[in-house]
Protein backbone atom coordinates (compact mmCIF):
# COMPACT_ATOMS: atom_id res chain seq x y z
CA UNK A 1 0.00 0.00 0.00
CA UNK A 2 1.18 3.73 -0.58
CA UNK A 3 0.35 6.21 2.12
CA UNK A 4 0.27 9.79 1.58
CA UNK A 5 1.08 12.17 4.00
CA UNK A 6 -0.07 15.88 4.49
CA UNK A 7 1.30 18.63 6.89
CA UNK A 8 -0.89 21.92 8.00
CA UNK A 9 1.60 24.36 9.36
CA UNK A 10 -1.78 26.23 11.07
CA UNK A 11 -1.30 29.15 13.50
CA UNK A 12 -2.49 26.90 16.74
CA UNK A 13 -0.88 23.77 15.89
CA UNK A 14 0.50 21.77 13.40
CA UNK A 15 -1.25 19.33 12.03
CA UNK A 16 -0.42 16.23 10.14
CA UNK A 17 -2.41 12.72 8.34
CA UNK A 18 -1.75 9.38 7.00
CA UNK A 19 -3.96 8.70 4.29
CA UNK A 20 -4.17 5.67 1.98
CA UNK A 21 -4.27 6.07 -1.84
CA UNK A 22 -8.71 6.59 -2.14
CA UNK A 23 -8.02 9.02 0.65
CA UNK A 24 -9.05 7.70 3.10
CA UNK A 25 -7.30 8.80 6.26
CA UNK A 26 -5.70 6.20 8.27
CA UNK A 27 -4.16 8.09 11.35
CA UNK A 28 -4.15 12.16 12.49
CA UNK A 29 -2.10 13.80 14.89
CA UNK A 30 -1.36 17.56 16.04
CA UNK A 31 1.06 19.10 17.94
CA UNK A 32 0.31 22.87 19.26
CA UNK A 33 2.63 26.21 18.66
CA UNK A 34 2.97 29.58 20.89
CA UNK A 35 1.98 32.55 19.48
CA UNK A 36 3.77 35.83 20.57
CA UNK A 37 2.01 38.98 20.59
CA UNK A 38 5.16 41.24 21.62
CA UNK A 39 2.85 44.57 20.79
CA UNK A 40 -0.72 45.36 20.23
CA UNK A 41 -1.15 44.23 16.74
CA UNK A 42 1.56 42.27 16.65
CA UNK A 43 2.04 38.67 15.81
CA UNK A 44 4.78 36.51 15.37
CA UNK A 45 5.41 32.81 15.57
CA UNK A 46 9.47 31.44 15.28
CA UNK A 47 9.61 29.40 12.38
CA UNK A 48 12.00 26.67 14.44
CA UNK A 49 8.98 25.86 16.27
CA UNK A 50 7.03 25.00 12.95
CA UNK A 51 9.74 22.09 12.27
CA UNK A 52 9.83 21.20 15.90
CA UNK A 53 5.55 20.61 16.04
CA UNK A 54 5.75 18.84 12.45
CA UNK A 55 8.36 16.71 13.64
CA UNK A 56 6.09 15.39 17.21
CA UNK A 57 3.34 15.38 14.94
CA UNK A 58 5.05 13.33 12.04
CA UNK A 59 6.01 11.14 14.99
CA UNK A 60 3.19 10.68 16.80
CA UNK A 61 2.15 9.12 13.52
CA UNK A 62 4.62 6.80 12.51
CA UNK A 63 4.45 5.66 16.40
CA UNK A 64 0.79 4.00 14.71
CA UNK A 65 1.80 0.27 13.97
CA UNK A 66 -1.22 0.61 10.98
CA UNK A 67 1.45 3.53 9.51
CA UNK A 68 4.47 1.72 8.18
CA UNK A 69 6.95 5.09 7.47
CA UNK A 70 8.50 3.13 4.54
CA UNK A 71 5.18 2.68 2.78
CA UNK A 72 4.79 6.17 2.94
CA UNK A 73 4.67 7.75 -1.10
CA UNK A 74 4.80 11.68 -0.90
CA UNK A 75 4.44 14.35 1.53
CA UNK A 76 1.90 17.55 0.86
CA UNK A 77 2.50 20.64 2.62
CA UNK A 78 -0.73 23.17 3.70
CA UNK A 79 -0.17 26.35 5.70
CA UNK A 80 -1.28 29.47 7.30
CA UNK A 81 -0.92 32.00 4.49
CA UNK A 82 1.23 35.47 4.30
CA UNK A 83 3.51 34.90 6.99
CA UNK A 84 7.19 36.16 6.49
CA UNK A 85 9.59 33.99 6.92
CA UNK A 86 13.53 35.73 6.24
CA UNK A 87 16.54 33.50 6.07
CA UNK A 88 20.17 33.70 5.55
CA UNK A 89 22.67 32.57 2.77
CA UNK A 90 23.97 30.04 5.46
CA UNK A 91 20.23 28.47 6.20
CA UNK A 92 20.17 24.89 5.91
CA UNK A 93 18.12 22.14 6.45
CA UNK A 94 16.75 20.41 8.77
CA UNK A 95 15.86 23.31 11.01
CA UNK A 96 17.71 26.73 9.67
CA UNK A 97 17.10 29.61 12.49
CA UNK A 98 15.27 32.63 10.83
CA UNK A 99 16.62 36.26 11.35
CA UNK A 100 13.65 36.97 13.05
CA UNK A 101 10.10 35.95 14.49
CA UNK A 102 8.00 35.06 11.25
CA UNK A 103 4.97 38.33 11.11
CA UNK A 104 1.84 36.34 10.88
CA UNK A 105 -1.23 36.89 8.54
CA UNK A 106 -2.82 38.27 11.22
CA UNK A 107 -0.43 41.00 12.15
CA UNK A 108 -1.68 44.70 11.53
CA UNK A 109 1.79 46.73 12.07
CA UNK A 110 2.80 47.16 8.55
CA UNK A 111 -0.26 50.09 7.80
CA UNK A 112 2.21 52.57 6.72
CA UNK A 113 3.80 50.50 4.38
CA UNK A 114 0.64 49.43 2.85
CA UNK A 115 -0.23 53.12 2.21
CA UNK A 116 3.48 53.44 0.81
CA UNK A 117 2.70 50.87 -1.71
CA UNK A 118 -0.59 51.94 -2.65
CA UNK A 119 1.32 55.59 -3.20
CA UNK A 120 4.04 54.17 -5.06
CA UNK A 121 1.08 52.71 -7.42
CA UNK A 122 -1.02 55.86 -7.92
CA UNK A 123 -4.06 54.87 -5.36
CA UNK A 124 -5.77 51.72 -4.30
CA UNK A 125 -7.81 51.63 -7.18
CA UNK A 126 -5.06 51.61 -9.77
CA UNK A 127 -3.18 49.04 -7.58
CA UNK A 128 -6.66 46.66 -7.55
CA UNK A 129 -6.44 46.96 -11.28
CA UNK A 130 -3.01 46.90 -11.02
CA UNK A 131 -2.47 43.38 -9.37
CA UNK A 132 -5.81 42.57 -8.30
CA UNK A 133 -5.11 43.17 -4.35
CA UNK A 134 -5.13 46.22 -2.12
CA UNK A 135 -1.96 46.31 -0.11
CA UNK A 136 -3.24 45.08 3.30
CA UNK A 137 -1.41 44.35 6.26
CA UNK A 138 -2.39 40.75 6.25
CA UNK A 139 0.00 40.43 3.08
CA UNK A 140 3.83 39.78 2.68
CA UNK A 141 4.68 42.62 1.02
CA UNK A 142 4.12 45.43 3.31
CA UNK A 143 5.75 42.85 6.06
CA UNK A 144 9.16 42.79 4.16
CA UNK A 145 8.85 46.75 3.49
CA UNK A 146 8.40 47.06 7.60
CA UNK A 147 11.18 45.15 8.06
CA UNK A 148 13.62 46.68 5.55
CA UNK A 149 12.42 49.68 7.35
CA UNK A 150 12.40 49.19 11.30
CA UNK A 151 14.94 46.27 10.74
CA UNK A 152 17.65 47.10 8.37
CA UNK A 153 20.32 44.53 9.01
CA UNK A 154 17.84 41.41 9.31
CA UNK A 155 16.45 42.99 5.82
CA UNK A 156 20.34 43.28 4.43
CA UNK A 157 21.23 39.87 5.89
CA UNK A 158 18.02 38.09 4.27
CA UNK A 159 19.11 36.29 1.12
CA UNK A 160 15.39 34.03 0.73
CA UNK A 161 11.92 35.55 1.53
CA UNK A 162 9.48 32.19 2.42
CA UNK A 163 5.97 31.35 3.49
CA UNK A 164 5.47 29.21 6.41
CA UNK A 165 4.66 25.78 4.95
CA UNK A 166 7.38 26.79 2.61
CA UNK A 167 10.02 26.95 5.67
CA UNK A 168 8.99 23.71 6.63
CA UNK A 169 9.25 22.38 3.01
CA UNK A 170 12.76 23.74 3.19
CA UNK A 171 13.38 21.92 6.16
CA UNK A 172 11.87 18.67 4.70
CA UNK A 173 14.08 18.81 1.76
CA UNK A 174 16.81 21.63 1.43
CA UNK A 175 14.94 23.36 -1.98
CA UNK A 176 13.87 26.60 -1.79
CA UNK A 177 9.94 27.06 -3.45
CA UNK A 178 6.88 28.89 -3.34
CA UNK A 179 3.58 27.73 -4.53
CA UNK A 180 1.56 29.41 -6.80
CA UNK A 181 -1.54 29.69 -4.22
CA UNK A 182 0.28 30.70 -1.40
CA UNK A 183 2.57 33.42 -3.00
CA UNK A 184 -0.27 34.93 -4.73
CA UNK A 185 -1.04 36.09 -1.10
CA UNK A 186 1.86 37.81 -1.21
CA UNK A 187 0.53 40.30 -3.63
CA UNK A 188 3.53 39.90 -5.30
CA UNK A 189 2.57 37.59 -7.81
CA UNK A 190 1.45 38.24 -11.05
CA UNK A 191 -2.42 36.42 -11.84
CA UNK A 192 -1.96 36.27 -15.21
CA UNK A 193 1.04 34.93 -15.46
CA UNK A 194 1.48 32.97 -12.55
CA UNK A 195 4.86 34.45 -11.69
CA UNK A 196 6.59 36.71 -9.56
CA UNK A 197 5.30 40.24 -10.64
CA UNK A 198 8.69 41.86 -11.58
CA UNK A 199 6.57 45.47 -12.28
CA UNK A 200 5.81 45.77 -8.97
CA UNK A 201 8.93 44.16 -7.38
CA UNK A 202 10.92 47.11 -9.00
CA UNK A 203 8.46 49.28 -7.76
CA UNK A 204 9.16 48.65 -4.23
CA UNK A 205 12.60 48.17 -4.83
CA UNK A 206 12.68 44.51 -4.09
CA UNK A 207 15.32 42.23 -5.65
CA UNK A 208 13.65 39.38 -7.21
CA UNK A 209 16.68 37.31 -6.59
CA UNK A 210 15.02 37.00 -2.83
CA UNK A 211 12.20 34.90 -3.61
CA UNK A 212 12.71 31.09 -4.87
CA UNK A 213 10.83 29.88 -8.48
CA UNK A 214 7.32 28.89 -7.70
CA UNK A 215 5.32 26.02 -8.75
CA UNK A 216 1.44 24.28 -9.08
CA UNK A 217 0.46 22.89 -5.64
CA UNK A 218 0.18 19.36 -6.97
CA UNK A 219 3.89 19.64 -8.58
CA UNK A 220 7.21 17.59 -7.22
CA UNK A 221 9.05 20.04 -5.53
CA UNK A 222 11.99 18.14 -3.63
CA UNK A 223 12.47 15.14 -2.16
CA UNK A 224 13.44 14.19 1.81
CA UNK A 225 16.80 14.93 2.96
CA UNK A 226 18.89 12.80 4.92
CA UNK A 227 18.86 15.29 7.66
CA UNK A 228 14.80 15.76 8.16
CA UNK A 229 14.19 11.94 7.27
CA UNK A 230 16.21 10.54 10.58
CA UNK A 231 14.47 13.46 12.65
CA UNK A 232 10.88 12.37 11.38
CA UNK A 233 11.61 8.65 11.49
CA UNK A 234 11.17 8.59 7.67
CA UNK A 235 12.98 6.80 4.85
CA UNK A 236 14.82 9.85 2.61
CA UNK A 237 14.33 10.09 -0.97
CA UNK A 238 10.24 10.50 0.08
CA UNK A 239 9.03 13.38 -2.73
CA UNK A 240 7.55 16.29 -1.11
CA UNK A 241 4.68 18.29 -2.95
CA UNK A 242 4.69 22.14 -3.42
CA UNK A 243 1.63 22.10 -1.73
CA UNK A 244 -1.00 25.14 -1.07
CA UNK A 245 -2.22 28.13 1.33
CA UNK A 246 -4.27 26.87 3.91
CA UNK A 247 -7.09 27.93 2.59
CA UNK A 248 -6.39 26.28 -1.05
CA UNK A 249 -5.69 23.29 0.70
CA UNK A 250 -8.94 23.40 2.53
CA UNK A 251 -10.90 24.28 -0.51
CA UNK A 252 -9.06 20.90 -2.28
CA UNK A 253 -9.91 18.99 1.17
CA UNK A 254 -13.69 20.16 1.05
CA UNK A 255 -14.02 19.20 -2.88
CA UNK A 256 -13.95 22.91 -3.70
CA UNK A 257 -12.33 23.09 -7.10
CA UNK A 258 -14.83 23.74 -9.51
CA UNK A 259 -15.57 27.23 -10.89
CA UNK A 260 -18.51 28.71 -8.68
CA UNK A 261 -17.76 26.19 -5.84
CA UNK A 262 -17.71 27.93 -2.55
CA UNK A 263 -16.37 26.95 0.74
CA UNK A 264 -17.41 28.82 4.52
CA UNK A 265 -14.15 28.44 6.70
CA UNK A 266 -14.18 29.08 10.55
CA UNK A 267 -10.67 28.68 11.98
CA UNK A 268 -8.76 31.26 14.01
CA UNK A 269 -9.92 33.53 10.88
CA UNK A 270 -13.01 33.11 8.72
CA UNK A 271 -13.10 32.62 5.18
CA UNK A 272 -15.48 32.59 2.57
CA UNK A 273 -13.55 31.10 -0.74
CA UNK A 274 -15.47 30.95 -3.99
CA UNK A 275 -13.85 29.21 -6.68
CA UNK A 276 -13.08 30.85 -10.19
CA UNK A 277 -12.18 30.07 -13.60
CA UNK A 278 -11.15 33.79 -14.38
CA UNK A 279 -9.38 36.49 -12.19
CA UNK A 280 -11.71 38.79 -10.39
CA UNK A 281 -10.59 41.94 -8.71
CA UNK A 282 -13.20 43.82 -6.16
CA UNK A 283 -12.35 47.17 -8.56
CA UNK A 284 -15.89 47.94 -6.03
CA UNK A 285 -18.01 48.85 -8.25
CA UNK A 286 -20.38 51.00 -6.40
CA UNK A 287 -18.07 53.58 -6.50
CA UNK A 288 -19.11 54.94 -2.77
CA UNK A 289 -16.85 51.34 -2.08
CA UNK A 290 -13.63 50.72 -1.00
CA UNK A 291 -12.19 48.79 -4.10
CA UNK A 292 -10.19 44.82 -2.78
CA UNK A 293 -12.06 43.70 0.13
CA UNK A 294 -12.35 40.49 -1.22
CA UNK A 295 -8.73 39.28 -2.32
CA UNK A 296 -8.07 37.69 -5.70
CA UNK A 297 -5.72 34.49 -5.02
CA UNK A 298 -4.71 31.34 -7.14
CA UNK A 299 -6.08 27.77 -6.48
CA UNK A 300 -3.95 25.07 -5.64
CA UNK A 301 -5.55 22.73 -8.02
CA UNK A 302 -2.77 22.96 -10.36
CA UNK A 303 -0.16 20.50 -11.16
CA UNK A 304 3.24 19.41 -12.96
CA UNK A 305 0.99 19.44 -16.45
CA UNK A 306 -1.94 22.19 -16.09
CA UNK A 307 -2.29 25.39 -14.05
CA UNK A 308 -4.93 25.70 -11.64
CA UNK A 309 -7.95 28.23 -11.38
CA UNK A 310 -8.51 31.35 -9.39
CA UNK A 311 -10.29 32.17 -6.57
CA UNK A 312 -12.01 35.31 -4.54
CA UNK A 313 -11.15 34.87 -0.94
CA UNK A 314 -12.66 37.56 1.90
CA UNK A 315 -11.28 37.01 4.93
CA UNK A 316 -12.33 37.87 8.62
CA UNK A 317 -9.34 38.07 10.82
CA UNK A 318 -11.01 37.11 14.40
CA UNK A 319 -14.16 34.21 13.70
CA UNK A 320 -12.88 31.34 15.48
CA UNK A 321 -10.51 33.08 17.49
CA UNK A 322 -13.18 35.52 18.82
CA UNK A 323 -14.74 33.03 20.54
CA UNK A 324 -11.68 31.86 21.28
CA UNK A 325 -11.43 35.05 23.05
CA UNK A 326 -14.22 34.94 24.45
CA UNK A 327 -14.02 31.36 26.01
CA UNK A 328 -10.19 32.31 27.18
CA UNK A 329 -10.68 35.87 29.10
CA UNK A 330 -14.38 35.87 30.30
CA UNK A 331 -15.06 32.33 30.80
CA UNK A 332 -12.36 29.71 30.82
CA UNK A 333 -13.74 27.52 33.30
CA UNK A 334 -16.82 27.19 30.98
CA UNK A 335 -16.65 24.27 28.36
CA UNK A 336 -17.22 25.12 24.92
CA UNK A 337 -20.21 22.95 24.51
CA UNK A 338 -21.80 24.81 27.52
CA UNK A 339 -21.05 28.00 25.88
CA UNK A 340 -22.85 26.96 23.16
CA UNK A 341 -25.40 25.21 25.04
CA UNK A 342 -26.43 28.61 26.67
CA UNK A 343 -26.64 30.16 23.16
CA UNK A 344 -28.93 27.99 21.47
CA UNK A 345 -30.96 28.91 24.46
CA UNK A 346 -31.16 32.56 23.65
CA UNK A 347 -33.27 33.81 20.41
CA UNK A 348 -32.02 34.66 17.25
CA UNK A 349 -30.57 38.49 17.53
CA UNK A 350 -29.46 37.96 21.09
CA UNK A 351 -31.63 40.39 22.37
CA UNK A 352 -30.41 43.49 20.93
CA UNK A 353 -26.65 42.58 21.70
CA UNK A 354 -24.31 42.52 19.01
CA UNK A 355 -20.11 41.96 18.77
CA UNK A 356 -18.27 43.20 15.76
CA UNK A 357 -15.45 40.51 15.90
CA UNK A 358 -12.84 42.74 14.38
CA UNK A 359 -10.16 41.69 17.22
CA UNK A 360 -7.04 41.85 15.37
CA UNK A 361 -8.25 44.66 12.75
CA UNK A 362 -9.82 43.57 9.71
CA UNK A 363 -9.17 42.50 6.23
CA UNK A 364 -12.92 41.74 4.70
CA UNK A 365 -15.15 43.16 4.33
CA UNK A 366 -13.79 46.42 5.68
CA UNK A 367 -9.76 46.76 4.45
CA UNK A 368 -9.24 48.69 7.53
CA UNK A 369 -6.25 47.89 10.48
CA UNK A 370 -7.59 50.14 12.99
CA UNK A 371 -11.35 48.16 13.23
CA UNK A 372 -11.44 47.01 16.63
CA UNK A 373 -13.82 44.80 18.34
CA UNK A 374 -17.01 45.64 20.14
CA UNK A 375 -19.61 44.55 21.77
CA UNK A 376 -23.13 47.06 21.29
CA UNK A 377 -26.03 46.87 23.17
CA UNK A 378 -25.07 45.63 26.70
CA UNK A 379 -28.22 45.82 29.27
CA UNK A 380 -28.93 44.22 32.27
CA UNK A 381 -30.67 41.42 30.74
CA UNK A 382 -28.06 39.99 28.82
CA UNK A 383 -25.93 37.09 30.77
CA UNK A 384 -23.14 34.44 29.40
CA UNK A 385 -25.52 33.00 26.45
CA UNK A 386 -26.43 36.10 24.99
CA UNK A 387 -22.58 37.07 24.47
CA UNK A 388 -21.83 33.82 23.13
CA UNK A 389 -24.77 34.07 20.28
CA UNK A 390 -23.82 38.02 20.16
CA UNK A 391 -20.22 36.47 19.36
CA UNK A 392 -21.41 33.63 16.72
CA UNK A 393 -24.28 35.90 14.99
CA UNK A 394 -21.49 38.59 14.64
CA UNK A 395 -18.58 36.63 12.91
CA UNK A 396 -22.08 35.11 10.82
CA UNK A 397 -22.95 38.12 9.99
CA UNK A 398 -19.64 39.42 8.82
CA UNK A 399 -18.72 36.34 6.78
CA UNK A 400 -22.51 36.85 4.77
CA UNK A 401 -21.22 40.11 4.23
CA UNK A 402 -18.66 39.28 2.73
CA UNK A 403 -20.52 37.09 0.34
CA UNK A 404 -22.57 39.75 -0.30
CA UNK A 405 -19.67 41.58 -1.51
CA UNK A 406 -18.55 38.22 -4.16
CA UNK A 407 -22.28 38.90 -4.82
CA UNK A 408 -21.76 42.30 -5.95
CA UNK A 409 -18.57 41.13 -8.03
CA UNK A 410 -20.47 38.95 -10.30
CA UNK A 411 -20.52 35.79 -8.63
CA UNK A 412 -23.80 33.77 -8.81
CA UNK A 413 -24.77 33.14 -5.52
CA UNK A 414 -23.74 29.44 -4.80
CA UNK A 415 -26.16 27.03 -4.85
CA UNK A 416 -25.00 25.48 -1.52
CA UNK A 417 -21.42 26.66 0.56
CA UNK A 418 -19.65 23.83 1.91
CA UNK A 419 -18.72 23.97 5.22
CA UNK A 420 -14.76 23.71 7.25
CA UNK A 421 -12.85 24.65 10.39
CA UNK A 422 -14.10 24.07 13.86
CA UNK A 423 -17.61 26.04 13.19
CA UNK A 424 -18.51 23.45 11.47
CA UNK A 425 -18.83 20.77 14.58
CA UNK A 426 -21.54 23.28 15.92
CA UNK A 427 -25.25 22.28 15.19
CA UNK A 428 -26.03 26.34 16.64
CA UNK A 429 -23.22 27.27 13.87
CA UNK A 430 -24.34 25.21 11.28
CA UNK A 431 -28.13 26.18 10.81
CA UNK A 432 -26.62 29.96 11.79
CA UNK A 433 -24.62 29.45 8.94
CA UNK A 434 -27.27 28.43 6.82
CA UNK A 435 -30.20 30.74 8.11
CA UNK A 436 -27.87 33.72 7.65
CA UNK A 437 -26.32 32.77 4.18
CA UNK A 438 -30.00 32.00 3.13
CA UNK A 439 -28.53 28.94 1.76
CA UNK A 440 -28.39 25.29 2.67
CA UNK A 441 -25.36 24.49 3.81
CA UNK A 442 -23.47 20.87 3.18
CA UNK A 443 -21.02 18.93 5.52
CA UNK A 444 -18.33 16.52 3.57
CA UNK A 445 -16.94 12.86 4.77
CA UNK A 446 -13.28 15.02 5.39
CA UNK A 447 -13.25 17.09 8.34
CA UNK A 448 -9.29 17.50 8.10
CA UNK A 449 -9.55 19.88 5.46
CA UNK A 450 -6.55 21.44 4.53
CA UNK A 451 -3.94 18.33 5.73
CA UNK A 452 -5.99 16.41 3.55
CA UNK A 453 -6.03 19.01 0.51
CA UNK A 454 -2.19 18.80 1.23
CA UNK A 455 -2.33 14.56 1.52
CA UNK A 456 -4.27 14.83 -2.10
CA UNK A 457 -1.95 16.97 -4.00
CA UNK A 458 0.76 14.81 -2.59
CA UNK A 459 -1.38 12.37 -4.27
CA UNK A 460 -1.57 13.82 -7.34
CA UNK A 461 2.05 14.92 -7.37
CA UNK A 462 3.00 11.02 -7.14
CA UNK A 463 0.65 9.56 -9.91
CA UNK A 464 -2.30 8.24 -7.87
CA UNK A 465 -4.91 10.99 -9.66
CA UNK A 466 -4.85 11.87 -12.57
CA UNK A 467 -5.50 15.70 -11.20
CA UNK A 468 -6.95 17.49 -8.48
CA UNK A 469 -10.37 17.77 -9.35
CA UNK A 470 -10.43 13.54 -10.02
CA UNK A 471 -8.81 13.40 -7.05
CA UNK A 472 -11.81 15.77 -4.82
CA UNK A 473 -14.24 13.33 -7.32
CA UNK A 474 -12.77 9.95 -5.95
CA UNK A 475 -12.44 11.40 -2.30
CA UNK A 476 -14.78 14.16 -1.55
CA UNK A 477 -18.58 13.57 -0.64
CA UNK A 478 -21.74 15.97 0.90
CA UNK A 479 -22.43 13.43 4.30
CA UNK A 480 -25.16 16.03 5.28
CA UNK A 481 -27.24 18.87 3.66
CA UNK A 482 -28.62 21.75 5.92
CA UNK A 483 -31.28 23.97 4.55
CA UNK A 484 -32.30 27.28 5.92
CA UNK A 485 -35.05 27.01 8.58
CA UNK A 486 -36.37 30.79 9.44
CA UNK A 487 -33.97 33.15 7.45
CA UNK A 488 -36.42 35.89 8.44
CA UNK A 489 -35.37 35.79 12.51
CA UNK A 490 -32.31 36.90 11.51
CA UNK A 491 -33.06 40.41 9.14
CA UNK A 492 -33.94 42.60 11.86
CA UNK A 493 -30.55 42.40 13.55
CA UNK A 494 -28.67 41.90 10.25
CA UNK A 495 -30.02 45.25 8.92
CA UNK A 496 -28.49 47.16 12.66
CA UNK A 497 -25.41 44.96 12.10
CA UNK A 498 -24.50 46.40 9.14
CA UNK A 499 -24.77 49.96 9.90
CA UNK A 500 -22.33 49.24 13.01
CA UNK A 501 -18.66 49.11 11.80
CA UNK A 502 -19.82 52.43 9.38
CA UNK A 503 -20.75 54.00 12.68
CA UNK A 504 -18.34 53.28 14.58
CA UNK A 505 -15.35 53.64 12.32
CA UNK A 506 -14.63 57.23 13.03
CA UNK A 507 -14.46 56.17 16.91
CA UNK A 508 -11.54 53.50 15.87
CA UNK A 509 -9.70 55.79 13.68
CA UNK A 510 -9.21 57.82 17.07
CA UNK A 511 -8.94 55.00 19.10
CA UNK A 512 -5.76 53.91 17.11
CA UNK A 513 -4.40 57.25 17.80
CA UNK A 514 -4.64 57.11 21.64
C1 LIG B 1 -6.23 34.11 4.50
C2 LIG B 1 -5.62 34.25 5.83
C3 LIG B 1 -5.93 33.26 6.88
C4 LIG B 1 -4.75 32.38 7.16
C5 LIG B 1 -5.08 31.47 8.33
O1 LIG B 1 -5.97 35.18 3.65
O2 LIG B 1 -4.86 35.13 6.11
O3 LIG B 1 -7.07 32.50 6.57
O4 LIG B 1 -4.39 31.67 6.01
O5 LIG B 1 -4.22 30.44 8.47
Amino acid sequence: MTLLLGIDVGTSAVKALVSDERGNIIRTASAPLDLSTPRAGWSEQDPGQWWEATVAAVRALVADPDVRPAEIGAIGLSGQMHGLVLLGPAARPPCPQALRPAILWNDQRSAPQCTHIENLAGGRAALVRACGNAALPGFTAPKILWVREHEPDAFRQSSLILLPKDYVRFCLTGQATQDVSDASGTMLLDASTRRWNHTLLSLLGLDPGLFPPVLESASPAGSLCGEAAAELGLPPGIVVAAGAGDNMAGAIGAGVVEPGQCLATIGTSGVIYTHSPTPLADLGQSGAAPSGRTHLFLAGDGDRTRPGGYSVTGCTLSAGGSLQWLHDSLFPEVSYDQLLADAAAVAPGAEGLFFLPHLTGERAPHPDPHARGAFVGLSLRHRRGHLVRAVLEGVTFTMAQILDIQRSLGLNPPPVIRLGGGGARAQLWRQMQADVYNTPVALTNTEDGPALGAAILAGVALGAWTSVPDACRAVVRETARITPERPERYAPARAVFDRLYHDLRPAFAELSQL
